[in-house]
């Protein structure tokens, strides 16, 4: 496995795969990697000749209160699981190459569809941050395709409006989200989790599940079915931020002619926010 820090040197590196028809899948993280990463990284290698995986915190993304400078960092760990799956480049670009006008100064991309509501409206600037960062990383790696999880279901929605929108020349792929033993999706902030919170934690995938349960079974009061997930949660210790039923296509409001549902939820546990999402057809 290369690692490459230098945007030229990926660049040049690019070019001679290009000249050997090469096709090349890309994976971006920012780092901590778990087995919901390793997961994309797997399917990534079973459809390509090249796999390129970006670590990156990116500052952009984060908003004035969140945990950028706390964010976990384990990069041995992580080169040594890129490394066995046999990835072929880790690229670990610099802030200061990434954002060399400063981020104030910074051309953006926006995809006013997709990233206002929901995680968009609790964390104001978040999805232009990440719309921004991965339009950057596919101009430097110029993959024939990317590899996205489901866990963060908004976010691969506004990555695939995006590659759309702008004409982007690749497809994007989403992989279903992994999970631990006990339901709780793998995340790289369940680190911050203590241990009462740890064992509370897979509560919000039960939850989730159950309210997608009632609506399988044909009840369609959504507001009261949602009401009860958020005060069962509150009641059990959470914060409820969302709890959200929409389209799993145009993340809008449910309509009648709508077969293909999400449930999007977000709930803190003490400081530490977790994210979820269950798709349900009716
Ligand atoms: P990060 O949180 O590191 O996640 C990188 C990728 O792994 C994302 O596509 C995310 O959806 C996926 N992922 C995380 N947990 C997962 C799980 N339990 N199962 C399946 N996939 C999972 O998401 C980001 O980084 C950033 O926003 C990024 C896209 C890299 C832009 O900065």
């Amino acid at each position: 496995m290369q690692l490459i820090d230098d945007i030229d040197k990926l660049r040049a590196l690019r070019r001679d795969w290009k000249q050997d028809n090469e096709t090349i899948a890309f994976v971006p993280t920012m780092g901590n990697l778990h087995n919901g990463h390793l997961k994309l990284v797997s399917e990534a290698s079973k459809n390509a000749s090249k796999v390129v995986v970006s670590i990156f915190v990116n500052p952009m993304q984060f908003g004035p209160d969140e945990d950028l400078d706390a964010y976990p960092k384990t990069l041995e760990a992580d080169k040594n699981a890129l490394q066995a799956l046999g990835v072929d480049v880790l690229f670990m670009p610099k802030v200061e190459d990434i954002y060399s006008r400063g981020l104030e100064q910074q051309t953006f991309v926006e995809v006013p569809g997709f990233s206002y509501m929901i995680c968009g409206a609790s964390r104001p600037g978040h999805f232009r941050g990440v719309a921004t960062i991965v339009c950057k990383l596919f101009n430097m790696v110029q993959p024939n395709k990317a590899y996205f999880g489901e866990k963060d279901f908004q976010q691969l929605q506004v990555i695939k409006a995006m590659v759309t929108d702008l004409s982007m020349n690749l497809t994007i792929h989403g992989v279903p989200t992994e999970r631990e033993k006990d339901g709780l999706a793998m995340s790289s902030r369940n680190v911050y989790l203590t241990q009462e919170q740890r064992t509370l934690a897979p509560m919000l995938y039960q939850e989730i599940k159950k309210l997608g349960d009632a609506i399988l079974s044909g009840r369609r009061d959504f507001s009261a079915l949602i009401s009860v997930t958020k005060s069962n949660l509150a009641k059990a210790g959470f914060k409820p931020d969302y709890i959200e039923l929409r389209s799993a296509e145009t993340l809008m409001q449910v309509g009648h002619e709508d077969k293909q549902l999400v449930i999007l939820a977000a709930a803190f546990l003490g400081k530490t926010r977790l994210i979820d999402n269950l798709q349900l057809q009716i």
